[in-house]
């Protein structure tokens, strides 16, 4: 596939228009996917992961998906939870590959590597033993563990992303709350360069997770060197830089 399409759902949401915002500033080709539509974005499909001919359309002649779109934290499992991050993901991804697009890019969580933050076993490296916090999480595994079966079996390249937390309008409180929130933060800023970064990085790539913080205020919890190594990136802000920008666009 010759085409430079990049698809991404969830274009509307926090770390969503972070992304558009970056992709669009380097003048990337950009289609939008959401169940409502993404500002600033022409070529804006609005639909339901659930949808799988929605998702089919919206992935059809892309050659790299950003999938963000899912519910974003904990939530009831059998209604939230299986339909926007199980099968949304399977529609996704199944519609990636039939498509022939060559880049994956699954948005995971630092949530999966828990219970060993909480127990103070840092910096957390990829490649540690996961240990996520509960259903919302452990549908993120799910999502990382297709991710390499597909890339495996299928040839594509897919790239995980363990974020931190970028906080989405009325979370600012509970962040504020805990003291280790700010070395796990996200800017906007930071997620748009990584995502670009991953999307632009070698096809030879077959299956990877790697760590997307931001620099930490005081201690660091996750280790980035695989990133930098893989993707070339590192972060460049630190909180509170972003975080009281809007959340739209
Ligand atoms: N923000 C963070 O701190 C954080 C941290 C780790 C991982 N993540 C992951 O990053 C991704 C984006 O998170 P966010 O914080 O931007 O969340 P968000 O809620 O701001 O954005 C998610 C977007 O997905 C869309 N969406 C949700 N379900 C959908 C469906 N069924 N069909 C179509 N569109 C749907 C929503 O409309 C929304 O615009 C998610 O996969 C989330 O799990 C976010």
């Amino acid at each position: 596939m010759s085409s430079d399409l990049i698809l991404v759902t969830g274009a509307a949401g926090r770390v969503g228009q972070a992304v558009v915002r970056e992709l669009l500033a380097r003048g990337e080709r950009l289609r939008a996917f959401d169940r409502v539509p993404t500002p600033g974005v022409a070529d804006s499909h609005v639909g339901n992961l659930t949808d799988a001919a929605a998702v089919r359309r919206a992935v059809e002649g892309a050659h790299a998906v950003i999938h963000l779109a899912a519910t974003p934290d904990d939530a009831d499992f059998l209604t939230d939870l299986l339909p926007n991050n199980i099968i949304g993901l399977h529609h996704v991804m199944e519609a990636t590959r039939l498509a022939g697009a060559k880049r994956l890019v699954l948005a995971s969580s630092g949530q999966v590597n828990w219970w060993q933050r909480e127990r103070g076993e840092i910096p957390i490296c990829p490649e540690h033993p996961l240990t996520p916090r509960y259903w919302y999480a452990a549908a993120k595994v799910f999502a990382e563990s297709i991710g390499q079966g597909f890339a495996e079996t299928h040839g594509l390249s897919v790239i995980a992303a363990r974020l931190g937390w970028c906080p989405r309008p009325g979370q600012e409180a509970e962040f504020a709350s805990y003291d280790w929130a700010r070395d796990v933060y996200l800017s906007p800023g930071d997620a748009g360069t990584f995502f670009h970064a991953a999307v632009k990085a070698p096809l030879t790539i077959r299956y990877i997770a790697l760590n997307a913080f931001s620099r930490p205020v005081n201690v660091t919890h996750f280790d980035l060197s695989l990133t930098k190594q893989v993707l070339g990136w590192e972060p460049r802000e630190q909180w509170p830089t972003g975080m009281l920008t809007a959340a739209r666009m």
